[in-house]
């Protein structure tokens, strides 16, 4: 008797539980060892073995049913419960995530390391030079006599001074008569880097701009070399044949020398911002090794001869992407860099 109104009160405030906090206390008074169910066990003994068995087992029944009812109840009231608090936040867990901003390499390395590979695959190597130089290197070794306008820190030759005595290297050539006396020739290297000049900026000149410095020395080296080798890079850089004028020009570091132009791609020859509207932007310098630098190089100029040259990695750069100042590259324009 007791068992049945048991089970109806039971089964009656199951029905009334709306809150976790119901279902807790329900659960302690009924079920566990000291609930009432269990309880019921103890008001068995009066009874026959044969009604313990049967009245036990159904006792023993009804208690697994109710602990199972009572734990799908949890789960949904927890469920809910989780559900309301993402409903009432501020954040939505379904949003999807906002990515991380990452960088990505600047338009001038990627050039630059272009650059390289071309070299690389004709059988150049790429070493390195200093960036902060002495005056030796950066000027006497490459036969520029002192009191020569290029030396000059504030007029014409824009170099930058520094206190202890060294300069800002204003040009890659300074580290020419280094590898000269590190690598045994033939030498077939390119040196590419940054360098530094004093001057008063424009959509053309910065004060910080790159480099690639090529030396070929061997036995037997010509301008012809030099012309095919620059041909055949700037036709691999560009991917098409491309307009280029040699003009004799004068560095005092190679005889004979010349600059090398190409036709401009941003207004393709008919003149603007970038190339000064002359049609034409100057791309590198370039030349037969002078004996003199040769010499300071620690070789003997009647056995080994060269060609050099220093080309901008900056203008060629401006010219494969049609940028018309140069500024931009260091301006930290994030809606400029994002292009490339
Ligand atoms: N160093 C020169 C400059 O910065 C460029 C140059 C000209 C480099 C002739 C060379 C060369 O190696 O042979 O303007």
């Amino acid at each position: 008797m007791e068992f049945k109104e048991l089970k109806s009160r039971i089964t009656e405030e199951l029905k009334d539980i709306s809150s976790l906090q119901q279902l807790k206390d329900f659960s302690s008074k009924y079920l566990g060892k000291k609930g009432e169910i269990r309880m019921l066990f103890s008001k068995l003994k009066d009874l026959s073995i044969e009604e313990k068995k049967v009245l036990g087992q159904e006792i023993n029944d009804f208690s697994s049913q109710i602990e199972q009812t009572v734990s799908e109840m949890e789960h949904n009231f927890r469920f809910a419960e989780r559900s309301k608090k993402r409903e009432n936040s501020p954040i939505n867990m379904e949003l999807p995530g906002l990515s991380p901003e990452v960088g990505h390499i600047h338009p001038l390395t990627t050039v630059k390391k272009e650059m390289e590979t071309i070299f690389e695959l004709m059988g150049f190597s790429v070493v390195e030079g200093l960036e902060v130089e002495d005056e030796w290197h950066n000027f006497d070794s490459l036969n520029i006599p002192e009191g020569h306008p290029a030396r000059d820190a504030l007029s014409l030759g824009k170099t930058f001074y520094l206190k202890n005595g060294g300069v800002m290297r204003s040009q890659t050539s300074a580290a020419q008569t280094r590898h000269m006396k590190k690598i045994k020739p033939p030498i077939k290297i390119i040196i590419p880097g940054r360098v530094y000049r004093y001057e008063k900026t424009d959509a053309s000149h910065e004060v910080n701009f790159y480099q690639l410095e090529g030396m070929y020395i061997d036995e037997n080296v010509s301008v012809a070399n030099l012309k095919a080798i620059l041909e055949k890079f700037l036709e691999e850089f560009f991917k098409r044949k491309v307009e280029i004028r040699l003009r004799p020009s004068y560095f005092p570091f190679t005889e004979p020398s010349f600059e090398v132009d190409m036709l401009c791609t941003v207004c393709n020859g008919k003149g603007c911002s970038t190339c000064k509207k002359t049609g034409w932007v100057e791309l590198l310098g370039c030349g037969i090794i002078h004996p003199n630098v040769i010499k300071n190089g620690g070789l003997d100029p009647e056995q080994w001869k060269g060609f050099a040259f220093g080309l901008s990695i900056d203008r060629p750069a401006m010219m494969k992407y049609k940028i018309n100042d140069i500024r931009f590259f260091h301006s930290g324009n994030l809606k400029f860099l994002k292009q490339f």
